[in-house]
């Protein structure tokens, strides 16, 4: 049964069509959750709600700890990526991420850039490779297929990669390199635009997102029904 981690990122707690002012980002990752579940009665979802609870900032003890080996870690290092370890857990355990975000300020919001700082953790979601000075990385996370689907908000519109506004928007670039750095290559991205424009193309776009939202559980659903997660032996 493929696992769920469903991480939320909009500085706004509710959910927009339910609360006043609520987040459409937190529409869409509702939508997907519930309608996984629906067709997965007993799916297990772990949630982070990185934009009430973001996760700390890196520093330079967690820079440390994070860049000394295993057996040389002393107590306080292992104290310093407690919570890193408790994320790269969260995210080596998931089948499928989903992630709800807003486009801030051209690009991710914090909170997601803390959470990206924290899961990209030499020795358990990358590996470096002394023998290739040009290109030493070496992804962990290609032990079995995981999928990330991220659910965008975004306040202007024409933004998707290759549109007209696109330069002004690096949220998909940076976040796909940063999977892809640790190897998690299928990508799935879905957004609502026109937040600030409102009216009916705000209305017509939340349509459309909806729309492929629905699509993609059920293709998702089929493709882990057609290539069940091996039983841990
Ligand atoms: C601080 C801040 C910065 C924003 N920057 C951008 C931006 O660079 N480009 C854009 O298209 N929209 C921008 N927006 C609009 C948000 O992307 C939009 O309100 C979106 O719906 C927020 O996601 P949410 O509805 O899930 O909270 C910004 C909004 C805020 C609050």
């Amino acid at each position: 049964m493929p696992h769920l981690l469903h991480i939320d990122a909009s500085a706004r707690p509710g959910i927009a069509g339910t609360d006043n002012h609520g987040s459409h980002s937190r529409h869409l990752t509702d939508q997907f959750v519930r309608q996984w579940q629906s067709g997965h009665p007993q799916a297990t979802v772990t949630y982070r709600d990185i934009g009430q609870n973001p996760p700390s900032i890196i520093n330079h003890d967690w820079i440390a700890s994070a860049f000394t080996p295993e057996e040389r870690q002393e107590p306080w290092m292992k104290e310093a990526l407690a919570e890193s370890d408790q994320l790269v857990d969260e995210l080596i355990a998931a089948d499928i991420v989903v992630i709800g975000t807003p486009l801030y300020n051209f690009g991710m919001p914090a909170a997601l850039k803390a959470w990206i700082d924290q899961v990209v953790r030499a020795g358990r979601t990358v590996e470096f490779d002394d023998s290739n000075p040009i290109d030493p990385y070496v992804p962990k996370l290609i032990d079995r297929e995981r999928h990330v689907v991220v659910l965008v908000a975004r306040g202007g519109v024409n933004m998707s990669p290759g549109e007209e506004m696109a330069h002004m928007n690096h949220l998909e670039p940076h976040l796909t390199t940063a999977l892809q750095f640790m190897g998690i290559t299928r990508i799935h991205y879905i957004a609502i635009e026109g937040q600030e424009v409102g009216g009916e193309l705000l209305a017509a776009s939340i349509a459309e997102a909806v729309g492929k939202v629905e699509v993609l559980v059920d293709e998702l659903q089929m493709a882990f029904r057609d290539a069940p997660i091996p039983e841990p032996a």
